[in-house]
């Protein structure tokens, strides 16, 4: 695993939008796992300044879902379908015909769940999946204690994701499904190159947790440990309680310029 540590979240957005143009570059159609949330948009702000600066081609990517609200009006804007549409794939001139998703509408949860598995494998797999972190420890929606070979099934939200969640539903916890698809561990863990992003000090404790922890299911994020091509890019805050911190700046300071992302 690799941890960079960045002075802030915009230059964390930097560092993987340049490692995205780099695997874009090499493989003008990869498909590119997305999640949602406050953290990863210095990602997509960057990504999207590229392409619109004319230093990027994107518009062979294509674009996959990590995780869903389960029971959302189809259409309805915090449904993670709308927001990566809005954030993700329509800024970049993509159409939806680039963009894979789970169907978190269905009658039938668990077929949708089992297609989505299928659909990401039939796409040739995700050649990099950007991921965030809950206070918990979650990624994408697998809440502490998921099994770390799950694939993509419905999840029930603990409270404190729920709270954390509102601010999008109008601070209304009421309004936040209990229910959820989500990508699961063992289906993230298959994609080829896994970077997660956390920033600020209340992600603090789960980024230890899961650098410098034992890998548990308890914290869902240190699965990654697991991965051949995992890698962490932290905020000053975000990296306060890492024991490992000064090496960690060491050896990115001193990374061979060839080794890209
Ligand atoms: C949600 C998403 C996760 C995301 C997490 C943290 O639970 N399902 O993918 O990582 O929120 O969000 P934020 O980045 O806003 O802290």
């Amino acid at each position: 695993m690799e941890v960079i540590i960045v002075p802030d979240a915009r230059a964390g957005g930097e560092v993987i939008a340049n490692g995205i143009a780099d695997l874009l570059w090499r493989k003008p159609d990869a498909l590119l796992g997305v999640a949602t949330g406050s953290t990863p948009l210095p990602i997509y702000e960057a990504l999207i300044a590229k392409v619109q600066g004319g230093s990027l081609d994107a518009s062979r990517a294509r674009v996959a879902q990590l995780d869903e609200y389960v029971g959302l009006p189809a259409g309805h804007p915090e449904s993670y379908r709308s927001t990566v549409l809005r954030q993700v794939v329509e800024p970049l001139g993509l159409s939806e015909d680039a963009f894979l998703g789970p169907d978190g509408s269905a009658q039938d949860v668990q077929a949708a769940c089992t297609a989505y598995d299928r659909a990401l494998a039939a796409a040739g797999g995700v050649d990099l999946q950007i991921l965030g972190i809950g206070t918990d420890g979650h990624i994408g929606f697998n809440e502490p204690c998921s099994s770390l070979a799950s694939r993509t099934r419905i999840k029930t939200l603990t409270e404190q994701t729920r709270i954390d969640n509102a601010r999008f539903f109008d601070n209304d916890i009421d309004q936040v499904p209990h229910h959820v698809i989500t990508q699961g561990i063992g289906t993230i863990l298959e994609a080829r190159h896994l970077v997660l992003l956390a920033t600020g000090e209340g992600k603090a404790d789960a980024v230890a947790a899961t650098v410098e922890g034992p890998v548990a299911a308890l914290i869902p994020a240190s699965a990654l440990q697991l991965h051949p091509h995992a890698t962490v890019v932290v905020d000053e805050a975000a990296a306060s309680k890492l024991k490992l911190a000064d090496y960690f700046r060491h050896t990115y300071a001193n990374k061979p310029s060839w080794q890209g992302l």
